[in-house]
């Protein structure tokens, strides 16, 4: 990486960007109180094993699934940081049934998150991610409702996601380029050494847990079965399967390839969430010059009904993930 980039701090790209397709006013201030948040939960995440806090806290989420005490305390980190700043109206996130709305009601924009993506993790010391997602509300002068965060994935503002990996990482776009930045944890401050990030045009894994086979469909299991062969148009592809979304789509995004977790057969909605999930990374992948799809469209074209509505997610460069589409269609 060239070492000038690394003297760029996230506050000097949004200065820079100011006047151009970039962050200013308010919005830069929403992508700083993100990564601010992402460091407290980066270092709750270091200090995790040291101070007692691995392993769940004994209840469900709204999904049904066992909450890790990192998810719990990563949830409360986003409130906590939100609260004191007047920037969004309210928090929608994975673990709350209903959005979080704040005193300060007039605020321009919501915020939809996944605290702790991959918190499976977090007990073998497994990389782990934040993502998140910003909407400009419908009307400021109507009382913020659901309606504000149930929204189509194009009409985000900006959306990226923490990855707490071996370093951690922010990456990010407001509807242009995509930035990547390393945090240097002895200044405290993100720098800029992943400017403009693109899909390579060739390269890359295949990313899906195979071990959900016998649930898929047969138009899923023959798919699968050509990348896992090296019969697609876009060549043989390795395997990389970490179990992190972020961590996932990250690797994708560096080394090109693609990401599944496709619906099954007793399911097909699949698991994961469009609104904390996949639109915020179909947004990044899009601007990535990458692509995101349920199977059939685009992620990005699809109306949400549901706070935590789920679909299947095709993500990664865009001749493998239309390869998957080419493939199922059959
Ligand atoms: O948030 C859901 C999630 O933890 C993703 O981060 C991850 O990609 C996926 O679930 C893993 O699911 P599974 O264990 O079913 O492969
Ligand atoms: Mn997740």
């Amino acid at each position: 990486m060239a070492n000038h980039v690394r003297h760029l701090t996230l506050s000097d790209q949004f200065f820079l960007e100011q006047g151009s397709r970039g962050a200013s006013g308010e919005l830069s201030t929403i992508l700083n109180r993100v990564t601010l948040a992402g460091r407290l939960i980066a270092n709750n995440v270091l200090r995790a094993g040291l101070e007692g806090r691995l392993g769940n806290t004994g209840g469900v989420n709204v999904q049904g699934e066992e909450v890790k005490k990192l998810d719990e305390v990563s949830n409360e980190i986003f409130k906590e940081v939100f609260d004191r700043v007047p920037v969004v109206a309210g928090l929608a996130s994975e673990e709350m049934d209903e959005p979080h709305l704040f005193e300060h009601k007039d605020a321009k924009y919501v915020l939809l998150h996944d605290p702790l993506d991959g918190s499976g993790n977090v007990d073998v010391d497994g990389s782990m991610g934040t993502i998140f997602s910003v909407h400009r509300r419908r009307d400021v002068h109507a009382p913020v409702g659901l309606s504000d965060f149930l929204r189509k994935g194009s009409d985000q503002v900006a959306a990226g996601y923490l990855l707490y990996g071996p370093a951690t990482m922010f990456v990010y776009t407001v509807g242009g380029p995509v930035h990547g930045f390393t945090l240097d944890r002895a200044v405290g401050c993100f720098f800029l050494t992943h400017p403009e990030l693109r899909y390579p045009s060739s390269g890359g894994a295949y990313s899906v847990n195979e071990a959900n086979q016998a649930k898929w469909p047969q138009d899923v299991q023959r798919m699968v079965q050509c990348f896992r062969e090296g019969k697609t148009q876009c060549g043989a592809r390795s395997a990389r399967y970490v179990g992190a979304l972020v961590a996932d789509f990250h690797r994708t995004l560096i080394q090109g390839g693609v990401y599944m977790y496709p619906g099954e057969s007793k399911r097909p909605e699949g698991k994961l969430r469009l609104l904390f999930e996949a639109a915020p990374l179909a947004f990044v992948a899009r601007h990535a010059g990458g692509l995101a799809s349920d199977g059939r469209g685009e992620i990005l074209d699809l109306d949400a009904q549901k706070l935590h509505q789920r679909t299947p997610l095709y993500i990664g460069a865009a001749q493998d993930v239309a390869e998957v589409v080419r493939l199922l269609r059959g």
